[in-house]
């Protein structure tokens, strides 16, 4: 795993942003997995400012979005649906047919979750998956205990996971109890992952998807079998690596 601590979360937007963006320049079709919360938003700020002023065009880039929760109305606020057109989608040229997202308002979650590993195989596989992670070690809505062979499917939150998201939603009566989620195994099979982490309140979980051992305890733990993976951190995020110096000196 390559690990880039950067000084602060306006340079891992920076550098996560220069990633995705020379990526596009180079394969213009590339096929992106994309992720939700706090953490990528300050990336995706700088995806829509290149597109602004510097002509980073999305016109013919495919992406698939990591999850869903079940049971939001469709265009609910805090569904990610709606997170990824509030903060990309309407903002850049991407074409509506080329943004898959998760469906947890599909009738038959079965097929929905087969259909979405379909349609990632249809389109060539995912070539850079940005990813973040939760404070309990999961990736995507992969909470602890997740197989490490698991491939989208239907998720319980955990409480830890709940609590978090709980300030997206202002009656917490709506939090939903399930989501729809990129399995571990889909994650790992795309050809390159990006993970990016912001603050101290990650650095624990941070440290032990890079230094601990491989584990559904931990579930961002299976990146460490993963041939190219990225790990861009802040300093707070990376302030509990034993081997920081190490990383430093290295990249
Ligand atoms: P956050 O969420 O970016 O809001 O911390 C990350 C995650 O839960 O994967």
């Amino acid at each position: 795993m390559r690990i880039i601590i950067e000084s602060d979360a306006a340079a891992v937007a920076v550098r996560a942003a220069t990633r995705v963006a020379d990526l596009i320049r180079r394969s213009p079709g590339c096929v992106l997995g994309l992720p939700t919360g706090r953490t990528p938003l300050g990336f995706y700020g700088e995806l829509v400012r290149r597109h602004e002023e510097d002509g980073l065009s999305f016109s013919r880039v495919v992406t698939f979005s990591l999850d869903d929760y079940i049971g939001l109305p469709p265009h609910h606020s805090a569904s990610f649906a709606a997170y990824m057109r509030r903060n990309l989608f309407d903002h850049v040229d991407m074409d509506p047919e080329n943004t898959h997202v998760l469906d947890g308002g599909a009738e038959d979650l079965l097929v929905a979750c087969e259909s979405y590993e379909a349609a990632i195989r249809e389109a060539g596989g995912i070539d850079l998956q940005v990813l973040g992670i939760g404070s309990n070690g999961h990736i995507g809505f992969n909470e602890p205990g997740s197989s490490l062979g698991s491939r989208t499917r239907v998720k319980t939150l955990t409480r830890e996971t709940l609590e978090a998201n709980a300030s997206s939603f202002e009656d917490l009566d709506e939090l939903p109890r399930l989501a729809i989620t990129m399995g571990v195994a889909t994650i790992l099979e795309a050809r390159s992952c990006l993970l990016l982490a912001l603050g101290e309140e990650k650095a624990l979980t941070v440290r032990d998807m890079i230094e601990g051992p491989i584990t559904a305890q931990a579930p961002a733990s299976a990146l460490q079998l993963h041939p190219d993976v990225t790990a861009l951190l802040d300093e707070g995020a990376a302030s509990r690596l034993q081997r920081r110096d190490y990383y430093r000196h290295r990249s």
